[in-house]
């Protein structure tokens, strides 16, 4: 199985960490050149390596950590989305509802990579605080997933607790999902609740 982080700000470098906190290979890809990001992986870790996004988008899972709207540049550039696993770590906070067509704003970015199987996730904590050590106080950080496709949540729910998280699965993107989703200028109620599993 192959990891990409599809933006490398804020989000991106703090799921990066996770990574590198595991030893596990990933790529990370904005859309600047992999020449152009190669200090900030080096510093984040061995295992984070940079690459173009068309190079990143060859992985078979991955997270997107761009601004909500540039969703849709990341999906154009592949022309099929089959068989690949999409983590959608997007917060559609300030975008007019209207411009979502009254749907959940990752039930959009869902439609924009049509073919994939999608989830929900790692959206409703600050960077700061994804990208701290998720095992702490005895207990495991939560991190919530959503998704319509069933069969897509347990291998997301596995490797989020690769990388030292609690995953609980908030159900369908509309139902639970609608609990982690910024909706105009309203943050839903479980985004920035740190929340922390016992072992
Ligand atoms: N910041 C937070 O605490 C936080 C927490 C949870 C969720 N979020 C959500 O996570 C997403 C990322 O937030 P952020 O704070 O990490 O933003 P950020 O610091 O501005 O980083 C965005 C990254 O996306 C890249 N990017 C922009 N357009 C792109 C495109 N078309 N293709 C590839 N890469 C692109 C940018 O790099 P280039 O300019 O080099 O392309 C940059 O690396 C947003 O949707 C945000 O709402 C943020």
């Amino acid at each position: 199985m192959s990891y990409s982080i599809i933006g490398f700000g804020a989000v991106g470098q703090a799921l990066a960490r996770a990574f590198a906190r595991q030893n596990l290979e990933v790529t990370v890809a904005s859309r600047r050149t992999p020449e152009a990001l190669a200090s900030q992986a080096r510093a984040t870790g061995a295992s984070v390596s940079p690459a173009t996004l068309r190079d990143a988008l060859q992985a078979d899972v991955i997270f997107l950590a761009v601004p909500f709207r540039e969703h849709v540049a990341v999906a154009e550039t592949l022309p099929d989305w089959q068989g690949k696993t999409v983590i959608d770590a997007t917060n559609a906070y300030g975008v007019p509802v209207e411009e979502l067509g009254g749907l959940p704003s990752s039930a959009v970015v869902a439609k924009a990579f049509a073919g994939a199987k999608f989830v929900k996730g790692f959206n409703h904590l600050p960077a700061g605080l994804l990208a701290a050590d998720p095992r702490v106080d005895g207990g495991r950080r939560v991190v919530f997933l959503a998704g319509d496709n069933d069969s897509a949540m347990p291998p997301v729910a596995a490797l989020a607790e690769r990388l030292g998280f609690a995953p609980v699965r908030l159900g369908k993107l509309a139902e639970g999902g609608a609990l982690v989703q910024a909706r105009g200028h309203e943050w839903a109620p479980l985004i920035f609740q740190d929340l922390v599993k016992p072992d």
